[in-house]
């Protein structure tokens, strides 16, 4: 099962102004602010030619990013949950007090006290008497969500995204920089809260299909992988290594070396791979994709969402392309965008156009020259990747279903 929350991501921007909880509140407060606007406008500047129907959509737009700013705020509350330790120690102590939760986490008794308010305000904590003071009231963790929000493994965990989101923005400075100037910000340089939340906004699929259904539904490689003598496996740009250690547990006798040139990624997927019992058929190093080709030969590559952030995808594949053995096949998966530019564009290529100036982009700029290729890869421009690597034919393998990623067989 794929998770739910990302099934509202097909709607288009103005169905789901629509569909909005808060429409009522919301219609209003645009209504007044248009009203202000519009006073304003012709009082202090005589420029009263604003058509009504501009008015409608100023309004519209206002309140769409005034909500946008909320669930901002709901994201940041999200990622103070979660790094602090907040929603873990509420789901195991149970309805908790601010001086409780406060000494049971760690924090101020002040800020806990603020945090709750906000969490059950916004619908995140419940909250067992808003008229008791506010001392004394105690507040709780539904299973429901602490289930997206703590549990890891889930498919419907969404605190990863919290900690992305942050991890995008404490870069702004270097992004601006890069923006003025053309450059880059490296992947390093978003820190861990991105290299840790990048893997396990991928682990709970990773673990759970990568093995048992995805790489089973193309029955040649499946069979490889199960049998003598011991397929290799080459995980380029493994992160921290989720892919190699979900292969590594679905296929027994497979040898797997994994990939990387960030040096952190690689030193957290040797913890991982330690602690999931398969570190002895993972060989991890700090490595670029594209010096590989005297590794192989392998059975099977893999990448994962990772062809859009590399300066140099061609060299990379083509590097991946010279280690395959004979019959050996390379599997991509990249983000499942549209096969061409449209605006406005659904949920899908908002959320990636948005990793992408804030991210991919800058992160394969960081690299000169690059391809600048961005979060916003479409088929074509993949294939073409593919095809000026030498591999000879690029097949999307539409049984396998994902709601944010394509996947891509590649033979030579
Ligand atoms: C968005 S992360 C994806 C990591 C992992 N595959 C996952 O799904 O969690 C992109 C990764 O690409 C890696 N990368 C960038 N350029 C590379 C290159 N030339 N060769 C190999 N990996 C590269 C980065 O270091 C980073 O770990």
């Amino acid at each position: 099962m794929l998770p739910r929350w990302p099934l509202i991501v097909q709607v288009p921007v103005t169905e789901y102004w629509v569909l909005s909880d808060e429409q009522k509140f919301m219609r209003q407060f645009v209504d007044q602010i248009g009203r202000e606007r519009t006073m304003t406008t012709e009082e202090v500047t005589g420029l009263a030619q604003v058509e009504h129907g501009d008015d409608e959509r100023t309004g519209a737009l206002v309140g769409r990013l005034f909500e946008a700013a909320i669930g901002a705020v709901d994201m940041v509350s999200v990622y103070l949950g979660d790094r602090l330790g907040l929603y873990r120690a509420l789901a195991e102590t149970g309805a908790s007090t601010p001086a409780e939760l406060a000494s049971g986490a760690g924090i101020h008794e002040r800020y806990a006290r603020e945090w709750l308010e906000q969490q059950a305000v916004t619908g995140i904590l419940e909250v067992d008497d808003p008229a008791k003071l506010e001392g004394d009231r105690r507040y709780s963790l539904s299973s429901a969500h602490a289930e997206a929000l703590i549990n890891l493994d889930s498919m419907y965990s969404i605190s990863p995204l919290a900690r992305t989101l942050v991890a995008s923005i404490q870069a702004l400075p270097q992004l601006m920089e890069a923006f003025r100037t053309g450059g880059g910000v490296e992947w390093s340089d978003y820190g861990s809260d991105m290299i840790e939340s990048q893997g396990d906004f991928n682990r709970p699929w990773v673990l759970s299909l990568l093995g048992t259904q995805y790489l089973p539904s193309i029955p040649d490689v499946h069979s490889r992988l199960q049998s003598d003598p011991p397929a290799r496996v080459a995980d380029v740009a493994c992160g921290v290594g989720w892919a190699s250690i979900a292969i590594a547990q679905a296929y027994p006798k497979v040898r797997i070396d994994a990939f990387d040139p960030d040096e952190h990624s690689i030193e957290i997927a040797r913890g991982l791979a330690e602690a999931a019992g398969v570190h002895d058929r993972i060989r991890l190093e700090v490595r670029d994709g594209a010096s590989i080709e005297n590794e192989g030969p392998y059975d099977l590559a893999i990448v994962i969402e990772s062809i859009h952030d590399m300066s140099r995808p061609v060299e990379v594949l083509a590097g991946i392309r010279q280690s395959l053995g004979t019959s050996g096949t390379l599997i991509v998966a990249d983000e499942k965008v549209a096969e061409s530019f449209t605006a406005p564009g659904d949920m899908v290529e908002r959320l990636m156009y948005g990793f992408s100036f804030l991210v991919c982009l800058p992160s394969g700029l960081s690299e000169q020259p690059s391809a600048a290729t961005g979060t916003v890869m479409r088929p074509d421009t993949f294939r073409r990747y593919a095809a000026e690597a030498g591999f000879k034919q690029v097949e999307i393998l539409d049984q396998v279903e994902h709601d944010f990623l394509r996947f891509y067989r590649l033979t030579t």
